[in-house]
């Protein structure tokens, strides 16, 4: 009856309430006078809940980066048996050191589609990344193609946080501080340490039983904050109201929950005698969200050229160094392009970061034919990328009148570091052989 099961969870995650803002100190009970009043920890919580803080940050990190939020629970997380090591499929994470990194541009088709069922937790294939998860720096990423929701079963990641980008299907999650709907043209971020089950929402009009696939980048480093807006002014970009928080909803299940937990790399796994995601009341600032991606403030040039890419940033993981990001998301969402005697399209460039970009519909403009939704391209630190011989031909021709961008909706995860393959990305069937073709048959056209 997995019909019936995604019916309920979308008429679930259609009526969903939300709070709204971006690092906000959100609070929410799902029953009245659970959350405690003027105080984290009182003696006896209300109606008999256990108090529990989760941290997202050091405890003395500065006010602006810390990250906390308080749970108030039917049992404490404590309350769990040994966890055991279990099967992690095509997930790996960070460091990777099976494959030399490749100078290469490469480009993947969408990920074949699972031959049994699969589920969120056990649909995620990894491509590749850098840094080292043990380290709490750099990034992964990971592909996912998902045919069952998770049922009796809980995921938490423990290396970092985890930026969800869905491509086909929508996700129903439910996550200990409530539930958040993700769609296609959505992404949905689940905190470091947040536990979380993943529903399939969207049947195939066939009456198939249905898929859900997208992106994930894996951040190890700081939590995803909104990059600062300097001279662009106190609005735009991606606005803070547009994020969803979840408000309160817990479920009070007894019974074998298999909870399984990311800790350095491995999956490990416990059976529960209950359900946690039991959080009755919350508040606090270490929190899930979503947001839609159409809601984007894009800003470009109305003069000429086109500013560089990080224009687009929807959030940033900052590093060390100022202005150095661990990791970027940044959108193509669709704009209008204007600029006079500009040649529109993505320049030619050769980047010190190191691009990863999907399409999550439509077509991108800088290149005709081949990326396409649920693909993916990887243009490794330094190396040469930009239009593709077709598009570069049309748009340096073409009349420049005011024009409207509106086909696609593609997306980059922009990392400091070189990215390596794992050897799953390397040797997929689904890696495309000959993307440098596209490049080929850029004619000379200097003369004296
Ligand atoms: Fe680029």
């Amino acid at each position: 009856m997995a019909g019936t099961g995604n019916e309920q969870a979308r008429k679930t995650a259609e009526g969903l309430a939300y709070q709204t803002g971006f690092g906000n100190e959100h609070s929410s009970e799902a029953v009245p006078g659970a959350l405690p009043v003027g105080r984290n920890s009182p003696q006896r919580a209300p109606l008999g809940l256990y108090a529990e803080q989760l941290s997202g940050s050091a405890f003395t990190e500065p006010r602006a980066h810390n990250l906390r939020s308080w749970l108030y629970r039917i049992r404490p997380s404590a309350a769990h048996p040994p966890f055991v090591r279990a099967e992690r499929h095509a997930l790996r994470s960070a460091p990777f050191t099976d494959c030399t990194p490749d100078p290469n541009r490469l480009r993947w088709n969408p990920l074949p589609e699972p031959t049994g069922p699969t589920d969120f937790l056990d649909g995620l294939w990894t491509l590749g990344g850098n840094g080292d998860a043990t380290q709490r720096t750099g990034m992964a990423v990971h592909l996912y193609y998902a045919n069952t929701s998770m049922e009796r079963r809980v995921f938490g990641n423990a290396d970092g946080e985890l930026l969800i980008v869905p491509e086909r299907g929508g996700l129903l999650l439910r996550t200990e501080l409530g539930l958040l709907h993700a769609a296609p043209g959505e992404v949905a971020l689940i905190p470091r340490g947040v536990r979380f089950r993943v529903e399939l929402l969207d049947a195939a009009s066939d009456g198939q039983s249905p898929t859900a696939r997208g992106y994930v980048c894996e951040n190890y480093g700081r939590p995803f904050q909104l990059p600062d807006l300097g001279p662009i002014g106190a609005n735009g970009l991606a606005n803070a109201r547009d994020f969803r928080a979840p408000v309160a909803a817990y479920e009070d299940v007894e019974g074998p929950v298999e909870v399984v937990n990311k800790f350095c790399g491995h999956l490990w796994t416990a059976t529960y005698d209950h359900s946690p995601l039991d959080v009755v009341a919350w508040h606090g600032n270490h929190v899930p969200y979503v947001y839609d991606l159409r809601r984007f403030n894009v800003i470009g040039s109305i003069s000429y050229d086109h500013p560089d890419p990080s224009i687009f940033t929807v959030l940033t993981s900052p590093s060390d160094t100022p202005g150095l990001a661990g990791v970027d998301f940044v959108a193509f969402a669709p704009r209008w392009l204007v600029g006079e005697d500009t040649f529109r399209p993505p320049y030619f460039h050769r980047n010190v970061m190191t691009e990863y970009m999907g399409l999550i519909e439509g077509a991108y403009d800088a290149k005709a034919e081949g990326f396409v939704p649920g693909g993916g391209s990887l243009h490794n630190m330094m190396s040469a990328h930009g239009p593709d011989r077709e598009t570069f031909d049309r748009a340096s021709t073409a009349d420049l009148r005011p024009q409207k961008i509106d086909d696609g909706l593609a997306f980059m995860f922009e990392t400091r570091w070189p990215l390596t393959l794992t050897e799953q990305a390397r040797d997929a069937g689904h890696l495309q052989r000959g993307y440098d073709d596209v490049w080929q048959g850029l004619q000379r056209h200097f003369r004296l």
